[in-house]
């Protein structure tokens, strides 16, 4: 194995790129304090939902005052109806270059109308474990309840457990190829899924800020894996953290509400594994599938969200093991080199090199691999778990905190300084 770095190395270039990336200051649009880590000073200037929250999982071995801030400043961010936007544009004057180069739904000037994956409950309870800090804790749980009650309110319009994404970014999986037959991709290129993007917001540009009716439109309605999978992932945290509160008898902010809050997400959580279960696992496939429409058709195309049900700890056993034995431990598929390919390398969209802006088609990225490490050594795969580890640091050695890596080579792509990357401190 080629050279890997010390602890200590990698925690101090982690530390310069997450304080390099750090943006504070007082927005002047609407005078709030913000204190977060861009995910790339070039690329993503501003605060994207689900890096926040790995950027804070991040510091709680850095500087724990700073993973609190990374978390309140995102949780500042919350609508009065409980929305969290995927982007806050924090500061304003870089937004125009932005939005010169890519498109965001929005109502507001100032924040994106769509989500991210809900990961943010579990970067909460991070936090808070590596603090013991009960005052955050206690002002996190109003907002988090109101967000998941949100998620399901507007997002799971016929009540099964499945929450919609209304556009591929929702899901942080961009441009992955199993949304080019919901999208029309004509061109298979960045420009390509930006034309097809184009033709999804012209559609929904009298509805926009009216989630029900978006989805009710039936125009991109995706009951997305990987969403849903962390859906029940952060419900289940947020119960955790509801029922500690509850029967915190230091904390002048428990109450009953709190248990029988944290009831309803234990039961959600459940109900969202269980529509998993029944809905999205095809198993002639051995693999999970998103449905698109209000008709729930699978799309049946494999890629690194068909395998994020492992993140649940309470996955049955026969899944489990079909889902490691025959795609992710297999070369064939994603047991790459340098694993895990974001699209198995036995699909013929494939494209494991620089896709010039056509993410989530092929390289490997240290956000699923640290979902997914954490997820195999939890189901009794340590040996699988320590060498996805062993690569992503090999890759991170060779070639800094990039974006993402070749999976056949480990050269790094896309954005270099790339703030999630830094995870691999917490793999
Ligand atoms: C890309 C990724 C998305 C991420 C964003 C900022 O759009 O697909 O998941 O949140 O960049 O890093």
């Amino acid at each position: 194995m080629e050279q890997l770095m010390e602890r200590s190395d990698l925690e101090a270039r982690a530390e310069k790129i997450l304080l390099t990336n750090l943006r504070r200051g007082v927005a002047d649009w609407n005078g709030k304090e913000f204190s977060f880590v861009v995910p790339s000073l070039t690329g993503y200037p501003f605060q994207w939902f689900w890096d926040s929250c790995f950027h804070a999982i991040a510091l709680t071995h850095l500087d724990t005052a700073q993973a609190k801030a990374e978390i309140t400043t995102l949780l500042s961010g919350a609508q009065p109806d409980g929305f969290i936007p995927h982007i806050i544009f924090w500061e304003m004057d870089k937004q125009p270059d932005f939005l010169a180069r890519n498109i965001v739904g929005m109502t507001s000037p100032y924040y994106s109308a769509t989500i991210q994956p809900p990961i943010i409950a579990y970067a909460v309870e991070r936090v808070y474990r590596a603090t013991g800090d009960t005052a955050f804790r206690d002002a996190a749980l109003p907002v988090l309840t109101a967000f998941y009650r949100w998620l399901r309110y507007h997002r799971d319009p016929d009540d099964d457990g499945l929450i919609a994404v209304i556009q591929p970014e929702e899901a942080g999986t961009d441009c992955s190829p199993k949304y080019d037959a919901a999208l029309g991709l004509e061109e298979l290129s960045n420009q390509g899924f930006i034309a097809a993007l184009r033709k999804v917001y012209a559609a929904y540009e009298p509805l926009r800020g009216d989630d029900r009716r978006i989805l009710a439109a039936d125009i991109f309605h995706f009951e997305d894996v990987l969403v849903n999978s962390i859906y029940a992932f952060g419900m289940r945290a947020l119960a955790r953290l509801l029922t500690e509160a509850a029967s915190d008898t230091t904390s002048g902010a428990a109450s009953p509400e709190q248990a029988a809050a944290a009831e309803e997400f234990r039961r959600e959580a459940d109900k969202t594994r269980d529509a998993l279960l029944a809905k999205c696992w095809d198993e002639a496939a051995g693999a999970f599938f998103d449905l698109s429409g209000v008709a729930e058709q699978p799309v049946k195309v494999v890629t690194i969200s068909s395998l994020m049900p492992l993140i649940l700890s309470d996955l049955p056993r026969s899944i489990v093991e079909r889902l490691v034995e025959q795609w992710l431990a297999n070369p064939e598929h994603f047991w790459l080199p340098f694993p895990l390919p974001s699209v198995p390398a036995s699909d013929p969209k494939f494209m494991p090199g620089n896709p010039r802006g056509f993410i989530w088609r092929g390289p490997s990225w240290v956000n699923t691999n640290w979902f997914l490490s954490h997820a195999l050594r939890g189901h009794g795969y340590p040996e699988l778990a320590d060498t996805i580890v062993a690569k992503t640091h090999q890759a991170v050695a060779m070639s800094g905190f990039r974006e993402y890596y070749h999976p056949y080579t480990g050269e790094g792509l896309g954005a270099r300084d790339f703030g999630w990357t830094t995870l691999i401190l917490d793999m």
